[in-house]
């Protein structure tokens, strides 16, 4: 039995202690928003924020986490900065098939809870471990510097 802060709900699971945290979410509680792409730590589509730092939950033991605090991309709802994020999403569209955005938002949230106005530089840093396939790197760091209230596109 494994017990974990999943959105800020408490939560007692019948799953063993090396099972990752992302086979929890998925398989057990359902939260479908977390992909799985390559299981073994290099994508970032299975990011989600572990005391608010980005963690992949694809390489996660759930035994390891504790008490510690889980955010998935389901779990922003009373999050300002997360609102800025999404909007910028909205407003530059950096989505093509989506696969790698939930990975790729929470890496941006989790800067911007770090510094409010990150630099080009530092957004380049927390976004180079997240790969997309379809290489919308460019208006993902577009729709990040809406987010810090940045008019100059890349
Ligand atoms: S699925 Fe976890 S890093 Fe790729
Ligand atoms: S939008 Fe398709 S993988 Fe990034």
């Amino acid at each position: 039995m494994v017990e974990l802060n999943i959105n800020n709900k408490i939560v007692r699971l019948d799953v063993s202690d090396d099972m990752p945290l992302l086979w929890v979410l998925r398989d057990v509680m359902g939260l479908t928003g977390t992909k799985y792409g390559c299981g073994i730590g290099e994508c970032g589509a299975c990011t989600v924020h572990l005391d608010g730092k980005p963690v992949r939950s694809c390489s996660l033991p759930v035994g390891s986490i504790g008490n510690q605090s889980i955010i998935t991309i389901e779990g922003l709802d009373n999050d300002p900065i997360a609102q800025k994020i999404l909007d910028g999403w909205v407003e530059k569209q950096p989505t093509q098939c989506g696969y790698c955005q939930p990975g790729q938002i929470m890496a941006a949230i989790a800067l911007l809870h770090e510094k409010e106005k990150p630099s080009k530089e530092e957004i380049n840093r927390a976004l180079s471990g997240h790969v997309c396939r379809c290489g919308m790197y460019q208006r993902i760091r577009n729709a990040i510097k809406v987010a810090v209230g940045s008019t100059e596109d890349e």
